[in-house]
């Protein structure tokens, strides 16, 4: 069954060889058509132009949707998210109302700890409900490919039940789901006096049966003040090495830890959070291939300091957007909030934001090749928008739902 979209306001981020990695001034534009057709042919993009190019035959045979006044682009590349959680803790949220910080909070037992003992208590259905869930409000929200982490398990037993659960998901999900394994996202309470002995049941318990089951696309550690040190980090990246699984850290939300250039020194497909980046990090993060992903909606959530991605773009490095969808510090599907962040607060232009949670982001979870673009031959991923008088409006009227409908397919 094909189906003509015409009359598009304008089509956007199409392209008819597809674009790689964006970076620094490349990142400023993408590929509009005013006045556009688009033609999807069952699940794959077959065609796309102007108007004055769709003929008749086109037509012949097919559905045929007028989008008079309403935009189309690719589908959000969300590449960084912690889904799979046995509940919300907006007992914090009260807590950091009334003055605790994010920090406090995990110091007292609290943050992840709590998630992890919900999740433990959780069974492996009840779990993968609760994120279909969830991943239903994403792709509501425009997502069409979504990377989910572990990290709420924190043993062997119960960080496999998550990486099942996600492993569930991207056989059922109506989107391409990629994995990730961050046992390393917090020291569980039985060895919160010997953090060394829970890098061990990592590295010599968990990983070789990840790596047997073929549960991850990639690896992921905390690496921060107060979480996991360079050399912890270290053992877990070399360790991961050996299996051949990837790096996709959080770095450098909490302080100016290191993990950025230990990132870059493993190969990382991706650092992210990055609040703390200086000229040094900037430096190593240059021409490595490393994608530099922020996530506006946890500085916003937990009143911290934005990531510099203005500096790292004008520096030359290709940023990525993400949601972080997690209950401790951002609890939120929406990544049209998060691109209206990444210009209020930290001033991409639109069309910059755009590139960041689309192209971006699928190449900061390995899916480059395959989504955030509309592309010939490619799966029909996009948005339609309500009609709406330009892009920027998109994310400036940040509160207003403005999407119609989100085409997705894997
Ligand atoms: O990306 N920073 C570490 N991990 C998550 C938060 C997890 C939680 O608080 O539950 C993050 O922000
Ligand atoms: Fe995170």
């Amino acid at each position: 069954m094909k189906t003509v979209y015409k009359n598009i306001k304008q089509l956007i981020g199409a392209y008819e060889a597809p674009t790689g990695l964006l970076e620094g001034k490349a990142m400023a534009d993408a590929p509009a058509i005013g006045n556009a057709f688009l033609i999807v042919d069952g699940d794959t993009v077959e065609k796309f132009g102007p108007m004055d190019k769709l003929a008749d035959s086109d037509m012949l045979d097919a559905a045929v949707e007028d989008l008079s006044g309403q935009f189309v682009f690719p589908a959000f590349a969300d590449s960084h998210t912690h889904i799979v959680y046995a509940g919300s803790r907006e007992q914090e949220y009260e807590d950091k109302i009334r003055g605790l910080s994010y920090v406090e909070i995990a110091q007292r037992g609290g943050g992840i700890l709590n998630s992890a003992d919900l999740l433990r208590r959780t069974t492996e259905n009840d779990l993968y409900e609760m994120a279909m869930e969830r991943l239903a409000r994403c792709v509501e929200g425009g997502t069409g490919a979504i990377e989910i982490k572990s990290g709420y398990g924190l043993s062997t037993e119960s960080e496999l039940k998550m990486l099942r659960v996600i492993r569930r998901m991207k056989e059922t999900a109506p989107i391409a789901v990629r994995s990730n394994f961050l046992a390393a996202h917090a020291f569980p309470r039985e060895y919160a006096d010997d953090h060394d002995a829970y890098v061990s049941l990592i590295v010599d318990e968990m990983l070789p049966e990840v790596a047997k089951e073929g549960l991850s696309d990639f690896v992921d550690v905390f690496c921060d003040d107060g979480f996991f040190t360079v050399p912890q980090t270290e053992k877990i990246l070399a360790a991961a090495a050996k299996y051949g699984i990837r790096p996709k850290i959080h770095a450098n939300e909490l302080a100016l830890s290191g993990g950025i250039q230990l990132g870059v020194r493993y190969n990382a497909l991706s650092v992210d959070h990055l609040e703390h980046t200086g000229d040094d990090e900037i430096a190593a993060l240059k021409g490595s291939g490393t994608v530099a992903t922020v996530l506006p909606g946890a500085a916003f959530f937990l009143g911290m300091p934005y990531a510099p991605a203005r500096k790292m773009i004008d520096c030359g490095l290709p940023v990525a957007l993400a949601s972080d969808y997690n209950p401790g510090s951002s609890p939120s599907a929406s990544m049209k909030f998060v691109l209206s962040l990444a210009s209020i607060k930290m001033k991409l232009s639109p069309v910059e934001a755009v590139n960041a949670a689309t192209v971006n982001g699928a190449h900061a979870m390995g899916l480059g090749a395959s989504h955030g673009q509309i592309a010939p031959g490619w799966k029909a991923n996009f948005i339609i928008t309500k009609p709406m008088p330009s892009l920027a409006y998109f994310s400036y009227a940040y509160t207003e739902n403005l999407i119609e409908k989100v085409v997705v397919n894997k």
